[in-house]
């Protein structure tokens, strides 16, 4: 292996340059050439690709975002597309590429592997939604996002004796809410994977307000009802006044937090590892704090699992 690619696709997600900063210094300190592909896959098969030097990924290992740039390429998945971007890692003699995202960026990484291109995945993206890893990059950033909106909602509520309705990301998976939920004290959690009842947030609406509350958060995930709904519902049925906060992309920017940063830089680090021990077709993440890597097509394969017992215990101390 004398030279390798890497790419950011999809969502970007906080934390991604400290991983950008943590392959290519490593690759550079093993001898490798290394190439930045701008734009994700759209970038590869246009040949958007320059060599990086050391200094290439100074200063950025606190900033969010991708100094790569992220796009989410449909021409990438046709035919035509797809061979273009082989052509150009064969023109520029590329030996392996580090592949970073999400879902959708593992599947375009799988097509490359079963091409022969030898490929590692790191994950990165706020959803938490890759089931073979604990945690993706960019989670905690985005998570700690959440918390602090929450508890400035939670100061404007009390002076006002008003609850609110905080929508926050994920797609399908409800690992944000969840996790912010817990951290931020929030009295309901609504999210995909558990059926969620509107008379029982009401209810706790009313319990909290009976025993002094001033302040009610309901975190809900996106795509799980409408926020404006919940929020106009629980105000006609609780007699509260309710107002709705829609965080959107703000979760996706920020300086990586410290934890984002340390994951980020371990598995860069180890997608370099992998790469040159000739161990491609995989996807690296964390299990019970030790860095792993999986098969990709297993990696792909494994549900996500939702922590209810998590989910129990937000319930229980937010009464
Ligand atoms: O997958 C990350 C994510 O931020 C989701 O939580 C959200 O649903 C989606 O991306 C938004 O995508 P876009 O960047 O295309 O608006």
């Amino acid at each position: 292996m004398k030279a390798i690619g890497i790419l950011t696709s999809g969502g970007d997600a906080p934390g991604m340059n400290a991983a950008i900063r943590a392959v290519v210094r490593t690759a550079i300190y093993n001898g490798l050439k290394v190439f930045g592909i701008k734009e994700g896959y759209n970038g590869l098969l246009n040949g958007k690709l320059e060599e990086m030097n050391l200094s290439s990924v100074a200063d950025i290992i606190h900033r969010g975002g991708t100094m790569l740039r992220s796009a989410r390429s449909e021409e990438f998945m046709t035919e035509e597309g797809f061979n273009k971007a082989l052509n150009i890692l064969r023109i520029f003699d590329i030996d392996g590429l580090v592949i970073l995202g999400g879902d959708g960026t593992f599947r375009g990484a799988k097509k490359l592997s079963d091409a022969g291109v030898p490929v590692v995945c790191i994950p990165c993206t706020i959803d938490n939604d890759l089931g073979y890893t604990d945690y993706t990059i960019g989670f905690f950033t985005a998570v700690e996002t959440v918390v602090d909106a929450m508890s400035k909602l939670r100061d404007t509520s009390t002076s006002h004796g008003r609850a609110n309705v905080v929508e926050v990301m994920g797609r399908a998976c409800g690992d944000i809410a969840l996790y912010a939920g817990l951290a931020g004290g929030a009295e309901s959690i609504i999210v995909p994977e558990v059926d969620f009842n509107i008379d029982e947030v009401c209810k706790r609406v009313i319990q909290g307000r009976n025993r002094g509350k001033l302040h009610h958060i309901i975190v809900l995930a996106e795509g799980v009802g409408n926020a404006y709904e919940v929020a106009k519902t629980v105000q006609e049925r609780t007699n509260t006044d309710v107002r709705v906060t829609i965080l959107g992309h703000i979760q996706r920017g920020g300086t990586p937090s410290t934890f984002d940063r340390i994951l980020a830089s371990k598995m860069g680090f180890k997608a370099v590892e992998l790469l040159l021990a000739q161990e491609v077709g995989r996807a690296i993440g964390i299990k019970c704090n030790e860095i792993i890597s999986m098969d990709l097509d297993q990696a792909l394969s494994t549900k996500k699992a939702f922590d209810k017992a998590m989910y129990e215990t937000a319930k229980i101390l937010s009464i």
